[in-house]
């Protein structure tokens, strides 16, 4: 059980006064829980209904969370024993196969429930559970000890979406790993026939709690919710769409902040951050193509800038915002050092749960981005320009990046990522502005102060650091020439940060 407590720490403040900190939260740092439920989510439906792709992106969302998820996929205990069957083998009639599916059903449901005793909180039992019989069996284990049964069902009758399932199984499967495609194919529509033979959609006279998702959404008939965590997992299911799509990001243009080694506040671009933001379009066209996108940004002046000569349709989002830094707000690395000397080494040890007075944790950032990430869940082409420990979050939830590395990860400065959700994991590209920029990038438990030469420079790199007074004149009325101009400084600034052993371009990093 998982109690709520206060924190109370000190530290040294400006003027070698003691600040007191008092931080109320629960004493899990590495879990929130969000109710006392363990729930078992029971997969339901036909083969090539897009399960398994619900149930890992279940278990992505939850962890990132912070809820512990985890996915118990039958196919896989099955094939320790039969790792390439036919379609044969799913035949009802055959009793060995039943009798060697049911054996892989009862490891996975037997290892579900030690991993419930151990403290697990949703389990998913990626399967077809396609028979009543089959359900009132699962449900039978989990009542006894305890545990809550969700039964999320996949219904598709679309003949279009099962055949893009189809033709995504016969490359993914490990079942078919090695065989002739067209043959992969044949079989993997005979094992559907075989399910088809046996298969029950859930009924009310089941008496359970279940969301029913046809045609990928397109219809969901919800039955006897009862708590928050369920709800969670059912409007997360309910926004999940499979229609082929793209997630654009960037980090704003390099600020003036940025340059002067400063985290947080509201600064404007730097000279180098509105060629960034005037080298965009060029950019984001070669990979966008004709795809209408929606661009997000923050409501902060550099991620504004930066998309200003985006022509799409344009989103502020408040919870785009850069992670607020509080007492911080403003302040070198080394002047945070040299202040709050205690702090700087909290931070490093946990940066993740690392919360700064008056203002905010990582952890923080991911609770008030889950709002964001359901709607990318349920759009489709956006671009979102924001800052770099936001960016960190929400990549971190695409890519699956475990917490205690999200907050080091590299997101380099004046780059665009575009990450392609795919049935099995998330694609991603990376495309480079050639525009160099400051960086204040620090390694973990690394000096606050970094000079140049050091991987983690924060200097000026070279590059006139007074943005233009007229800000969108000059960005709009610029003609070819003043763009060359800047540009070509940014790229002889460059030169500099190079001759003097700076990292720029997509190599560098900038944290604020
Ligand atoms: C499998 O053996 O591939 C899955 C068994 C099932 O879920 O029916």
């Amino acid at each position: 059980m998982i109690g709520h407590i206060f924190w109370m720490d000190s530290s040294e403040g400006e003027n070698g006064d003691e600040l007191l900190h008092v931080t109320y939260g629960t004493n899990a740092h590495d879990e929130t829980q969000v109710d006392d439920s363990q729930i078992c989510v029971v997969m339901v439906g036909l083969p090539a209904r897009g399960k398994s792709l619900i149930a890992q992106k279940i278990v992505r969302y939850l962890k990132w969370l912070s809820i512990n998820a985890k996915s118990f996929n039958v196919g896989s205990y099955r094939r320790a024993d039969t790792p390439q069957p036919n379609a044969e083998f799913f035949n009802t009639g055959n009793t060995e196969g039943e009798r060697m599916r049911r054996a892989a059903a009862e490891a996975a449901v037997s290892d579900m429930l030690k991993w419930f005793g151990e403290g697990g909180h949703v389990a998913i039992l990626d399967a077809t559970n396609s028979t009543k019989a089959r359900r009132t069996w699962i449900k039978g284990q989990c009542d006894a000890k305890g545990y809550e049964c969700l039964f999320v069902e996949s219904r598709c009758d679309d003949p279009d979406l099962v055949l893009s399932n189809v033709l995504s199984v016969k490359t993914s499967s490990p079942d078919y790993v090695g065989q002739d495609p067209e043959d992969a194919v044949k079989d993997f529509m005979a094992r559907i026939r075989n399910y088809e033979k046996v298969y029950q959609s859930i009924g009310d006279e089941e008496q359970v709690t279940f969301v029913k998702l046809i045609n990928v959404g397109s219809q969901v008939v919800i039955n006897a919710v009862q708590n928050y965590l369920q709800t969670r997992i059912i409007y997360f299911t309910m926004n999940l769409h499979i229609t082929p799509r793209s997630i654009w990001l960037s980090r704003h243009g390099e600020s003036q902040y940025n340059v002067e080694g400063k985290i947080g506040g509201d600064a404007d671009l730097s000279v180098r951050g509105y060629a960034y933001a005037q080298a965009l379009p060029e950019l984001v066209a070669k990979s966008v193509g004709d795809a209408e996108i929606t661009l997000w940004t923050s409501t902060m002046k550099r991620t504004i800038q930066t998309a200003h000569h985006l022509k799409y349709p344009k989103k502020q989002w408040k919870a785009l915002d850069e992670l607020d830094a509080g007492v911080c707000d403003g302040l070198t690395y080394e002047e945070i050092e040299e202040k709050y000397p205690v702090d700087f080494r909290a931070r490093d040890d946990d940066k993740y749960n690392y919360r700064y007075h008056g203002g905010e944790s990582y952890r923080d950032v991911v609770t008030r981005l889950e709002p964001i990430i359901m709607e990318m869940e349920r759009g489709e082409n956006i671009m979102v320009v924001t800052h770099q420990a936001v960016l960190r979050c929400i990549y971190a939830y695409f890519m699956n990046v475990p917490q205690d590395q999200s907050p080091w990860m590299e997101i380099p400065l004046h780059t665009v990522i575009k990450l392609t959700p795919r049935a099995y994991g998330t694609q991603e590209e990376r495309f480079k502005a050639d525009i160099p920029a400051v960086s204040t990038f620090r390694a973990k438990y690394a000096s606050a102060n970094m000079g140049a030469g050091s991987e983690e420079a924060t200097e000026n790199s070279g590059a006139p650091t007074e943005a233009p007074a007229q800000v969108d004149g000059v960005a709009d009325a610029a003609t070819t020439e003043a763009k060359d101009a800047i540009i070509a400084s940014a790229v002889a600034a460059n030169d500099v940060a190079k001759e003097r052993g700076i990292e720029v371009n997509g190599d560098m990093l900038v944290t604020e």
